[in-house]
């Protein structure tokens, strides 16, 4: 097979969550223009047709559907629907996330914890759990969880997010561990400072900004459509022997 049927995803069906912007949506994009059939998802129907849209006036092939990933009912109808329409799922990218409270450990509540688990690592396992049956049928599957590097090098403030991230990467290996046999890939991308709405009390502050690139060896943070050659790379066959791993896209952060 060439380099470029390795990277090629005619045929494929992939859902992303947190799609109606920001990394989600470039990955999106990215795996549109290779040939996949994209379920563009996040918590607002009018976001993701406006996104799909967008994508189907270029010519590729996208649907929006709309799911709050912390609702288990809201989640089975994303798989449910997808199905409907397309057949099934072949892969899957848990990339919405939260992060409602900057903040030391010791102000944060129950409730806090309970809402950052509940979407960035629940709702992962839940939604990767629906779309497996589909998966083991096909014989493949790639899950991609967008992690951070903040799951291996907890920077201050961010406390219960980086315990979040630290856990969904374990979930990536478990995935991977158990589901190897099926023909499932499972694999965490670590990003580091990507410039989007979610990450803008960072970057939006200068102090804050100047710290994490200074850090940087690459010495700025990213856009978000520097994420999505890796994510190309682990969804399709080219990275058919990649699985449980850990893939940082941080500008050098982790080594910094
Ligand atoms: N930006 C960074 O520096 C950075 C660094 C490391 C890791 N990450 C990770 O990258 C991922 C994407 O972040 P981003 O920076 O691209 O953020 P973003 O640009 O703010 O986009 C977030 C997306 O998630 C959706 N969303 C939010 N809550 C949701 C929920 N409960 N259910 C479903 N969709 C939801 C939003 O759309 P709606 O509002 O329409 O729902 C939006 O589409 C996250 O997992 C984040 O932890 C980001």
């Amino acid at each position: 097979m060439s380099i470029s049927q390795q990277f090629d995803l005619t045929g494929r069906v992939a859902v992303i969550t947190g799609a109606s912007k920001g990394i989600g949506k470039a990955i999106a994009r990215g795996l549109a223009e290779q040939g996949a059939s994209v379920v563009v998802s996040s918590r607002k129907q009018e976001a993701v047709d406006e996104v799909a849209a967008e994508f189907r006036a270029d010519g590729f092939e996208a649907t929006g559907i709309a799911c709050h990933v912390g609702d288990e009912d809201q989640l089975k109808n994303l798989v449910d629907k997808t199905t409907e329409k397309y057949g099934g799922v072949d892969i899957l990218i848990n990339n919405a996330a939260t992060n409602p409270v900057f903040g030391p450990i010791e102000q944060m509540t129950g409730e806090v914890f309970d809402k950052v688990m509940n979407v960035n690592v629940r709702a992962c396992m839940l939604l990767a759990n629906l779309c497996k049956p589909s998966m083991a049928k096909r014989g493949h599957g790639s899950i991609i969880n967008i992690a951070s590097v903040e799951g291996m090098k907890p920077s201050p403030m961010m406390s219960i997010y980086s315990v979040s991230k630290a856990a969904l990467i374990m979930l990536t290996q478990s995935q991977a561990r158990e589901w190897g046999s099926d023909g499932i890939r499972s694999n965490a991308i670590c990003p580091g400072l990507i410039q989007t709405k979610f990450s803008a009390a960072l970057w939006q502050n200068e102090q804050i900004l100047d710290h994490f690139v200074s850090q940087t060896p690459a010495g700025r943070m990213a856009q978000p459509e520097e994420m999505v050659g890796l994510a190309l790379y682990l969804g399709s066959s080219a990275g058919s022997f990649s699985t449980g791993g850990v893939f940082t896209a941080d500008g050098g952060y982790m080594i910094a």
